[in-house]
């Protein structure tokens, strides 16, 4: 979703928010702008397009040590400069910088109309400026707080006064804001990879919070009012500026990453001489797991991909009910929360707003839920205050390739903990702890030799549409991969069931379709292999991802891509590669912006 960065300090602003914007740009990229504070007003820059295009706008510099900056993921209202953030108020002596949504929005407007306010913009944010002008009399703080009780909807905003250089105001509901507090500095941001670059301790705002933040650090109140007494955290994750590594883009980086992101995930929690694991973060002993009924994991996107992988190995190793939810539909449907079962919300950045909604339906309704995150100190994580870090390390590419593989082995190590409470002997552990350890050296055998994924990408640029199928703990992989292809290089394609693509979706195909078959040994291989047969007699031309070593799935292929032999519920974690590298690779055969797709954000905290 949006980026938001505040600075107030002894240095000057503008640089450090043009900055701070470039490490947020990931969250959101239509446009951007950057508000100051002089003595006559706000100097306001904005620029639709990305950051750079801001910076250029900003040459002829301001020297103000006060502003706030935005970049922006459309919600309401087109990528247009009117649209673009801060906004200010009719005096131009209010500025406000937003993240959420209004959600009574043309509520607020009617009132602020008839009372001789002009919208300039089609946004929901442009009311706040006008909201704080109207409450305002003097007391930046309470001006703030007495909008915002007008206010439903979500936000995290950022407010700066003309009228009182040596503070910004902040507040929060449902979209994540972080103070970090430097050396006579004080930085606000969405997301703490801002802060990092001025210091590591920060203030995490909760829901219903608000603060004055000044140069000398940041106090903080329940905007029903009285103080909070918020403890310094430390930034603990490495977010040293995301290099490329060598790499053209970050989607490369982090897929060639992969080995050591689950080598991360792994280490320390798996013993092969117990036959077990353990994940500390989740505070359960053996015998609340014992008491477990059903396990369901909510995510969104690649993070619900990643948890029907998880709920798969579940009920295959552990024998229990367990499936997996899209978080928005899940949040929204009343859904029964059986006391004895376990949810885990799975999510990479930890904030995106479906799947927090998902797990505060939860806890309303008395149910016991973990995260299963990546980003350290997140709202879901905190909001969960239990669960398993992926460490997976920043992941700045809009698409998820190493957050996926890392959710599913943060997953498989649960797995293999629940199934030795249950059917799972010390040996089938050990077995099963062997699997998990091996998969980040049968990931890099991969990559040290990924396959003809060139001649996959030449079936596949040009097609109109394209079909992903597979079985089993290839159906998520087949899910994934076609969201992977969307997502990069915007080539039409969906995901089946093997076996379901002969009850309809079979009609799209025709001479010269690619298929891309996740077909890895297993179960099901047979049944695939006749499937395969199905779509071939229709013209399709076959892209099969199968294990190394199987020739007569090299034979039957157009583009055979092997993938070393692994166990079925860990193939996932291979097969899924060539599939990232695929939509990679037609990306850039198609000219696409591969870390910044059309549309897309890397959070989305939105509903
Ligand atoms: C993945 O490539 C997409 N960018 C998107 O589907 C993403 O997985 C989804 O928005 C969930 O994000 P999260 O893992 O940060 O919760």
């Amino acid at each position: 979703m949006c980026g938001i960065i505040a600075y107030i300090g002894d240095q000057e602003a503008l640089p450090r928010l043009i900055e701070g914007l470039r490490r947020l740009e990931y969250r959101g990229y239509d446009s951007a702008g950057v508000a100051l504070i002089e003595p006559d007003g706000v100097w306001l820059r904005r620029a639709v397009g990305r950051v750079a295009g801001l910076a250029a706008e900003t040459s002829d510099g301001c020297t103000s040590k006060v502003g706030i900056a935005h970049t922006r993921w459309a919600t309401h209202g087109g990528v247009t400069l009117e649209n673009t953030h801060p906004h200010l108020d009719a005096t131009h002596r209010i500025a406000v910088v937003h993240n959420g949504i209004i959600e009574n929005m043309e509520a607020l407007k009617a009132v602020l109309i008839a009372d001789g306010v002009e919208f300039l913009s089609e946004t929901d944010t442009e009311v706040l400026p006008h909201l704080i002008r109207r409450h305002y009399t003097g007391d930046p703080l309470e001006a703030v707080r007495a909008a915002l009780s007008h206010v439903h909807g979500t936000y995290g905003i950022a407010v700066a006064f003309a009228d009182h250089p040596d503070v910004l105001i902040a507040a929060r509901f449902g979209s994540p804001l972080v103070i970090g507090l430097g050396d006579g500095e004080t930085v606000l941001a969405s997301d703490p990879q801002a802060i990092v670059a001025h210091t590591r301790r920060v203030l995490y705002l909760d829901d219903r919070e608000i603060a004055v933040i000044s140069a000398d650090g940041a106090k903080v109140q329940r905007l029903s009012g009285g103080d909070v007494n918020r403890d310094v955290s430390l930034i603990e994750a490495d977010y040293a500026v995301a290099e490329l590594g060598g790499h053209e883009h970050f989607m490369a980086k982090e897929i060639w990453e992969q080995p050591d992101a689950l080598l991360r995930c792994l280490r320390g929690r798996v013993q092969i001489e117990r036959g077990n694991a353990k994940l500390g973060g989740l505070n359960m002993t053996p015998r609340d797991m014992v008491n477990i009924r059903e396990v369901v994991t909510v995510g969104c996107g690649t993070a619900y991909h990643a948890g029907m992988v998880g709920s798969m190995a579940i009920e295959h190793l552990a024998r229990l009910p367990a499936h997996a939810e899209v978080a928005s539909e899940f949040r929204n449907r009343h859904p029964i929360i059986p006391p004895d079962a376990l949810y885990f919300a799975v999510s990479q950045s930890g904030e995106t707003a479906d799947t927090l909604g998902a797990v505060e339906e939860i806890l309303v309704k008395g149910g016991q839920v973990m995260g299963v995150v990546n980003v350290v100190g997140s709202s879901i994580a905190r909001t969960c205050g239990a669960g398993v870090y992926v460490y997976a390390g920043p992941e700045i590419a809009v698409a998820s390739t190493k957050a996926f593989t890392s959710q599913v082995t943060a997953l498989l190590v649960f797995t293999l903990m629940l199934a030795r409470t249950r059917n799972q002997s010390l040996a089938q552990g050990e077995n099963i702890a062997r699997a998990l350890l091996e998969a980040p050296d049968k990931l890099q055998e991969y990559l040290d030799d990924p396959g003809p994924i060139d001649a996959a990408a030449d079936l596949v640029k040009d097609a109109k549409y394209c079909m992903f199928m597979g079985r089993g703990f290839s159906y998520p992989v087949a899910l994934e991969g076609a969201l992977k292809l969307k997502e990069i290089s915007y080539v039409p394609c969906e995901a089946y069931p093997a076996g379901e693509m002969k009850h309809g979706p079979i009609a799209m195909l025709e001479d010269g379709t690619p298929v891309i078959v996740i077909a890895p040994r297993g179960s099901q291989r047979d049944k695939v292999i006749s499937n395969i047969k199905e779509v071939q007699a229709r013209g399709a031309r076959t892209i099969i991802v199968h294990t190394r070593g199987d020739d007569e799935m090299a034979r039957l292929a157009d583009v055979s891509i092997p993938v070393p032999e692994v166990r079925e519920f860990i193939s996932p974690l291979l097969t899924v590669v060539p599939l990232q590298l695929l939509a990679y690779k037609v990306g850039i055969a198609l000219g696409r912006d591969i870390d910044k797709p059309r549309n897309l954000a890397k959070s989305v905290t939105v509903e």
